[in-house]
């Protein structure tokens, strides 16, 4: 049980006399309850909001109405999956500091490739969603180079891909820029010793990313071909790749293509169809196989396919007998493997989704939910955060306080959730739960400053799970508290900022409750958080 019977007086009785203090001051510091200050600014005049932000939401506002949306027809047996990959993938996209849309492009080129290979359909297939998902893995080693460099992981990972880094000089002189990008002489220098104490970082790095990757490929059920594909992604045709050093026909086909198709992809987007091609040219061999460069040559003067890739509406190019589709269970599959993604971009929020997930639901059930909302709130629960992956890990991480920019930067998160779900199949009609989790009923929530009129009773509920989930686990720069403080820190806030009949479930389903199997589902994933 997570209650604490023995201690309930003495920490109750603590808890309420630290709080016009310590808590108070510890609150303040904690996105997932801070919110005194609403900002009522529209998001698109924010000043706080860097312009890779800016350019997702609009991105996506843009896409809310194409093709991708208007394709899908009612109920979910015929729900492209293709499609709801689509559509996450721009959460992947954030994670990489990428611009919005990298991976359909780079689906695109590979495919592209994989037609003037004259790949089967069935390989083409697995290709398809290897491509779609190569970043699956990515927020696996965002905390860990954001700390050995100090720095940005987007900005990291985004100037990574641009250099040549299986080349020593062209590595000592990506690493030097990128821990100079912050702190005094000094820190550069301790940063710089680090990542040479590391020795390995690089294939750590990769292997973390690689090897996530795959797992998620798995998890949804794809093939193994797609799912070692993604696994290969950063191998080199030269044996210099990363994370097993894999040489010529050791990699797989599929990884070969991924390999060259998404290096293809950042180029064009900065330099045209000249310059993907130069740096196809010019590391033919060495991370590119040859003979894949000389297939890219054959298409080089395809001009209509190159002007396609600015193309928003659909992405096309899954074998037409061959589309998957996402039924109910898929779409579950899919809301589990994302919350993953999720949680795996910091230590600190490792099983949150996971966990808020599984108190809300004991919430619903206790509530009386329909199976219809329980199954909504699930889905909801697990993507919720899905908008963090836009934030460094430099901010989630940060053991200090935050900066009222920094600040800034997190309150957004729920609006990126929002922006992403919107556009994706099947998940479309939850995007305003998952991005109502910081909305309060008093108005001072944030982003949208709802109130206690249009917070639906399933929006406060997952309110209160995300608080309470967030306030027993370690963060940065506060302990765990026990599920005694917890509750004292959310009552003080019901019912004028958290619902009252939520709130009443929540300390019904801690002390036991009458429904063993409620109480059994807060057990299994309410275990003391791991100290981080
Ligand atoms: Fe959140
Ligand atoms: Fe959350």
């Amino acid at each position: 049980m997570i209650t604490e019977p023995t201690a309930i007086s003495s920490t109750s009785r603590i808890a309420t006399g630290l709080q016009s203090s310590f808590w108070r001051r510890v609150l303040t510091a904690d996105e997932d309850v801070v919110a005194e200050r609403p900002i009522r600014r529209t998001y698109s005049d924010r000043p706080s909001m860097n312009a890779g932000c800016v350019r997702v939401v609009l991105t996506l506002r843009r896409l809310r109405g194409s093709a991708m949306l208007r394709r899908v027809v009612a109920g979910n047996e015929h729900i492209a999956l293709s499609e709801v990959i689509a559509g996450l993938s721009y959460a992947l996209d954030l994670t990489e500091g990428e611009p919005p849309g990298h991976a359909v492009r780079t689906t695109r080129i590979g495919m592209r490739l994989a037609e003037a290979l004259e790949l089967d359909p069935h390989t083409r297939t697995n290709l398809f969603y290897a491509l779609l998902l190569k970043d699956a893995g990515c927020s696996a080693n965002s905390a860990r180079m954001a700390a050995l460099f100090g720095a940005d992981d987007h900005v990291a990972k985004h100037t990574s891909k641009r250099v040549d880094w299986s080349r020593t000089l062209p590595a000592f002189a990506w690493s030097l820029r990128t821990v100079a990008a912050v702190g005094s002489a000094r820190a550069r220098v301790r940063q710089l010793r680090a990542i040479k104490a590391e020795g390995k970082v690089t294939r750590a790095l990769m292997q973390a990313r690689c090897d996530r990757g795959a797992e998620i490929a798995y998890l949804l059920g794809l093939e193994a071909d797609t799912a070692e594909a993604i696994r290969a992604l950063d191998e080199h045709w030269d044996g210099c790749g990363q994370p097993r050093g894999l040489r010529g026909s050791e990699i797989p086909l599929l990884g070969r293509v991924l390999c060259l198709a998404q290096t293809v992809e950042i180029f064009h987007a900065d330099g045209g169809v000249a310059a993907a091609w130069a740096v196809a040219r010019r590391r033919s061999g060495r991370w590119f196989d040859p003979a894949l460069v000389d297939v890219l040559g054959t298409i080089r003067d395809d001009r209509d396919f190159w002007a396609s890739l600015a193309d928003d509406d659909g992405l096309g190019w899954e074998p037409e007998d061959r589309l998957m589709t996402a039924d109910d269970e898929r779409l579950d599959q899919i809301a589990q493997a994302f919350a993953g993604v999720v949680d795996a971009k910091s230590p600190w929020t490792y099983r949150h989704s996971d966990r808020a997930c599984v108190i809300v639901l004991s919430l619903a059930s206790a509530l009386g939910y329909d199976a219809e909302t329980l199954r909504n709130l699930r889905r909801a629960a697990l993507l919720h955060d899905v908008g963090k992956l836009s934030i460094s890990n430099r901010i989630l991480d940060k053991p200090g306080r935050l900066t009222p920019a920094e600040l800034a930067k997190v309150r957004e998160h729920p609006v990126v959730t929002e922006r992403i779900l919107e556009r994706v199949p099947g998940f479309g009609s939850l995007a305003a739960l998952a991005a109502a989790h910081h909305e309060r009923l008093d108005g001072r929530g944030y982003p949208h400053h709802l109130g206690a009129a249009e917070l639906t009773a399933p929006m406060r509920a997952l309110a209160i799970a995300d608080v309470y989930e967030a306030l027993t686990s370690n963060r940065p720069y506060r302990a765990a508290m026990t599920s005694l403080q917890a509750l004292d820190v959310i009552r003080e806030q019901v019912p004028r900022r958290l619902d009252a009949d939520a709130f009443a479930a929540l300390e019904h389903m801690l002390a036991g409750g009458d429904d063993p199997g409620s109480a059994l589902r807060a057990e299994t994933v309410l275990e003391p958080p791991r100290s981080s």
